[in-house]
């Protein structure tokens, strides 16, 4: 692998670098960068620095190995990303780098403050996504309990059976997240709308089920995976993200069994069920994150 034409060393513990880093990784830069977390034990760190200064303030070390840090080292990363060039031009009118330098270093002063408000909100957002899927669970379990109660199909039944047990596990491993006290207030609501989500398709057969069912694991694939990305982009707390990716593997495992077993295209008025049912997952989701 060839140098990297510049290694940014950030550090990967405080919540705003994080975010910062992640801006930058998603964009294209000229010239290969390589973006380092001094806040990682197992990281080998330049010769000469301490991880402790490194930590301090954003450095970056150029290919020959100088090293720069604070404004002249974002001004040195920004001249390699294109839609951030005009920035390290304006650096180079004289008074504005010692300009920046004086901003960072206003910014550093209230750095630790601004990372607890951060930690605080990171921490309340995680609990906030973790009630919707708590809110979502309990549904899927009791979709399952409404076909069950209304189905004498034994190929929707066994189905039906299966995947309740599969909600009931998530559930579970859920609830072990969620203390009762945090959970959506709304969950009589939830487990009403779950029954009948699962009810009243199947008086209309199993057809309608699947493709019911199919519908709303659609939309939970896509709510584990947005917050899988987060929890990829800002580590949370051990063990979470590996449960909803399980969690994710399951639910694209019952939307492609179900897909598979509605086996006809859905007619125009299932496709506006479909729709309605994807609606009132996500509507359920906002609700949930917040009551
Ligand atoms: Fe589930
Ligand atoms: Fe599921």
């Amino acid at each position: 692998m060839s140098e990297p034409a510049l290694t940014v060393l950030y550090d990967g513990a405080c919540p705003l670098c994080r975010r910062e880093i992640a801006l930058y990784q998603g964009l294209q830069a000229d010239a290969p960068v390589c973006y380092a977390d001094v806040s990682d034990a197992a990281l080998a760190l330049p010769p000469q620095t301490t991880r402790d200064e490194l930590m301090a303030r954003v450095h970056v070390r150029h290919a020959d190995g100088r090293m720069e840090s604070g404004a002249a080292a974002f001004v040195a990363l920004w001249a390699r990303l294109p839609g951030w060039r005009a920035l390290a031009w304006l650096a180079r009118v004289p008074g504005v780098l010692w300009l920046m330098e004086r901003a960072y270093r206003f910014f550093l002063r209230w750095r630790p403050a601004m990372q607890r408000r951060a930690r605080a909100w990171e921490a309340g957002h995680m609990e906030r996504e973790l009630r919707s899927d708590h809110a979502g669970e309990t549904g899927a379990v009791f979709i399952y309990a409404g076909i069950l109660a209304v189905s004498r199909d034994p190929g929707l039944r066994e189905f039906a059976s299966r995947h309740r047990a599969t909600e009931a596990e998530h559930l579970r491993l859920i609830e072990a997240w969620l203390p009762a006290g945090r959970r959506s207030r709304l969950l009589p609501a939830w487990r009403v709308a779950g029954w009948l989500t699962g009810a009243l398709p199947a008086l209309m057969g199993p057809r309608t089920v699947y493709a019911t069912i199919a519908a709303v694991e659609t939309f939970v694939d896509r709510h584990y995976q947005h917050q899988i990305d987060h929890l990829l982009a800002h580590p949370g707390p051990e063990g979470l993200l590996p449960l909803l990716q399980t969690c994710q593997a399951d639910e694209c495992a019952h939307r492609d069994e179900a897909a598979a077993a509605a086996a006809v295209p859905p007619s125009a008025l299932l496709r506006l069920w479909c729709a309605v049912v994807g609606a009132g997952s996500a509507g359920a989701v906002v609700l949930a994150r917040r009551i």
